[in-house]
């Protein structure tokens, strides 16, 4: 296998998602489901995954939704997909038909939306389920949808969050109406961080309260080194102790696939010899490349993006303090400290924070209330980029 960072793999070469692949099946036979994690930690590999080696009577369909800026538009593609499948099983759409008929749209030859129906798309969307869901017999559609969150932050955008919620709402009624269809939602960034709405929301969000959140982690150990194995075998590169090197890889790299490829990649790239010590330089060196060509600012550009103003500044104190400490830090430690900076920003607006930071992925609550970052490697990254 060759090292490939970022780029679309085989399923075969997706390494270490078995388990939690099944087990989404499984989750799928019941209900929806959120899949969430941290940006590059193989989302979109996992999903791409399913789609290619679904188990049997399960017909998964993926779209990737980044560039959809309107609910009609959103419409359109899942119309595409609902008529690629109903012609596989000789059938049409045809309460979508005659709905677009009533409202003075084609009906005959393959479906078109015109404008004129833009009004009418949760109408549309509904007619399309519910002719979908009356040809399933005994199969079941999954829609597998890509950086939805996206999606909701681009129609938030261009037609106002009203309208992103009314979409995310209509997606509910159907999953409730329909109790035989399944939606995956995924994509990098929380939906919580894109509407505004569902941010005061807290957990509680009514929207997607019905599906089931489940995360992709980084990989297991073990997996984690048989990637490196594999992939350093792949590049044929000369390894004095496969073992070692392997198991500085995948510490290196937090487990995170992604890292994996990329420390290989430069690993041949730059023909050094593959031990620990070079390994360790290596991504010590990563971590302060000007060109940042593992992205790790990214974690770093995120705060004041998605936080809110007040929030921003605290969430970047705290990590500072959590990127710095040796050990996990309790809270009121942690508070002590902030207050020593001059910051008093109220014990519940740092609950509030170091909720959020954990739902972000950045932090971690360990089994004894202490908190750390969750990821050795992004710490570190965290160090390097804003030293004290
Ligand atoms: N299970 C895996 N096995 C091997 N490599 C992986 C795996 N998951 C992800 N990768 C690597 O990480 C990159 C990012 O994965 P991707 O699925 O695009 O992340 P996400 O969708 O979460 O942002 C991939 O291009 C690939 O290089
Ligand atoms: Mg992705």
């Amino acid at each position: 296998m060759r090292a490939n960072p970022g780029g679309q793999l085989a399923p075969a070469e997706v390494v270490g998602r078995d388990a939690l692949i099944a087990n989404l099946w499984r989750v799928l036979e019941r209900q929806s489901v959120v899949l969430t994690a941290e940006r590059r930690h193989g989302k979109t590999q996992v999903i791409k995954k399913m789609l290619a080696e679904p188990p049997p009577g399960k017909l998964p369909v993926y779209h990737d939704l980044e560039g959809v800026r309107t609910p009609m538009e959103f419409v359109e593609i899942v119309l595409e997909d609902v008529e690629r499948f109903l012609s596989r099983w000789e059938r049409t759409a045809e309460g979508v038909r005659v709905l677009l008929g009533k409202l003075g749209g084609a009906q005959a030859g393959p479906l078109k939306l015109p404008p004129a129906v833009a009004p009418h798309w949760k109408r549309l969307l509904g007619e399309i389920m519910a002719d979908l869901v009356r040809h399933q017999e005994g199969r079941q559609v999954v829609f597998l949808w890509d950086e939805l969150p996206l999606m909701m932050d681009n129609i938030s955008r261009s037609a106002g969050e009203r309208t992103a919620m009314e979409l995310l709402d209509t997606l509910r009624a159907l999953r409730q109406s329909h109790p035989g269809l399944r939606m995956v939602y995924t994509g990098s960034i929380g939906l919580h961080h894109v509407l505004a709405a569902l941010r005061t929301a807290g957990y509680i969000n009514p929207s997607t309260n019905d599906m089931k959140t489940v995360e992709v982690e980084p990989l297991a150990p073990p997996d984690a080194r048989q990637l490196a194995a594999a992939l350093l075998q792949g590049e044929e590169l000369a390894v004095a102790q496969p073992g070692a090197a392997a198991t500085a890889i995948a510490d290196e790299a937090s487990n995170v696939p992604y890292y994996i490829h990329h420390i290989v990649d430069d690993l041949a790239t730059q023909g050094m010899p593959v031990e620990p010590t070079v390994i360790h330089e290596l991504v010590e060196r990563r971590l302060r490349d000007p060109q940042d060509a593992w992205e790790l600012r990214h974690y770093l550009e995120r705060v004041p993006r998605y936080y809110q103003k007040e929030l921003a500044p605290l969430a970047n104190r705290v990590l500072d303090l959590l990127a710095h400490a040796e050990e996990p830090m309790g809270f009121s430690r942690l508070s002590q400290l902030l207050e020593g900076q001059g910051a008093t920003p109220g014990v519940e607006t740092i609950r509030e924070l170091l909720r959020l930071l954990q739902r972000d992925h950045y932090v971690v609550q360990d089994a004894q209330n202490g908190y750390r970052f969750r990821l050795p490697l992004i710490q570190r990254a965290w160090r390097t980029q804003r030293p004290l």
